[in-house]
């Protein structure tokens, strides 16, 4: 299998799941799960349960298993996308290809889809009684109490005011202003960067690593994860509305602090270049077995969407 299908086959995966775990449309009250339904099958690229998975697989044949915390991952980055477009925060009417949840739902219920959507993530974590665990031989049950634990604390952490919402508060305080490198640093490390370190470690924390791998795989994670803000700066800048689905020029429209604005395009790509060389270097000791997450990681640095 090459690695655009072995994507497609994750893919189709993550989205059957998900539509198992998500509640229907027609449950009361309907507005609310059709607004969850609306952001969670927008067709976003799936990057980070994507990655829980490609970083299982280098380690077990077993890597079902990190499908229910691949999908937590992806509810709470929908959660943090229809917030991060809310008029109090970046007021972006376009997310996904489709009107932001807000021009469709209004504000209220965009907010409540994103605190259910973060909710569920959790509810499906510790769900005992295998109503989600149980979808398509994913075995979360078969995995040990305290890596789950560690794998839910690793998320909440990297959710929470350590992680992103600490990230997306910076973004905020910053806005039209002067900062530093290290606050932009701090930026991108946490809005952006937390979540995918997540990922990759969920992935190698369920799949039961040793001590190694798991610290190769995180530092290949806070490569990636701050390389991921600087693309999507650059993308802002340089992307293709109708390809990525958003509005782009939002970030100077808005006044944000970017990598771009701060470096100029041709450093920014300079540092993507170093932190994609520096990425792929860590996942060199794999071998044929981190070949796909290496294919994955270039799709990630050089996408155009
Ligand atoms: C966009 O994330 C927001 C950032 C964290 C930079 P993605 O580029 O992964 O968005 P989707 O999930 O494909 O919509
Ligand atoms: C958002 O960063 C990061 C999140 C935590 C959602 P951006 O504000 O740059 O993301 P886009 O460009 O709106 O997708
Ligand atoms: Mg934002
Ligand atoms: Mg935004
Ligand atoms: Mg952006």
């Amino acid at each position: 299998m090459n690695i655009n299908e072995a994507l497609s086959e994750k893919r189709a995966l993550i989205d059957r799941a998900l539509n198992h775990y998500l509640p229907a449309k027609e449950k009361y009250p309907q507005n609310i799960h059709s607004a969850m339904r609306y952001s969670v099958f927008a067709g976003g690229k799936r990057i980070r349960p994507l990655l829980a998975l490609l970083t299982a697989e280098i380690f077990t044949s077993d890597w079902k298993k990190a499908l229910p915390a691949a999908c937590a991952l992806e509810l709470i980055h929908t959660y943090s996308l229809i917030h991060d477009d809310l008029p109090a925060m970046d007021d972006d009417d376009y997310r996904r290809g489709r009107l932001s949840s807000h021009k469709v739902f209004g504000e209220g219920i965009a907010i409540l889809a994103g605190d259910a959507l973060l909710t569920m993530a959790f509810e499906l974590l510790t769900d005992q009684n295998n109503k989600y665990s149980s979808f398509d031989n994913s075995y979360w049950q078969e995995v040990d109490c305290q890596t789950k634990l560690n794998v839910i604390f690793e998320i909440a952490g990297s959710a929470g005011v350590k992680g992103m919402v600490g990230g997306q508060t910076a973004d905020l305080n910053t806005e039209g202003k002067c900062i530093s490198k290290e606050t932009l640093k701090y930026i991108d490390t946490h809005k952006t960067g937390a979540l995918i370190v997540a990922s990759v470690r969920a992935g190698a924390l369920i799949a039961a690593t040793t001590v190694q791998e798991l610290e190769t795989i995180t530092a290949y994670g806070h490569l990636l994860g701050q390389a991921f803000q600087i693309v999507d700066d650059l993308l802002d800048v340089e992307g293709d509305e109708e390809k990525m689905g958003k509005a782009t020029g939002a970030d100077a429209k808005r006044n944000k602090a970017t990598f771009v604005s701060l470096y100029g395009i041709a450093e920014t790509k300079k540092a993507r270049d170093r932190l994609y060389s520096e990425a792929i270097k860590k996942l060199e000791g794999f071998g044929e077995r981190g070949s796909r997450l290496k294919e994955f990681t270039g799709f990630i640095f050089y996408r155009d969407f």
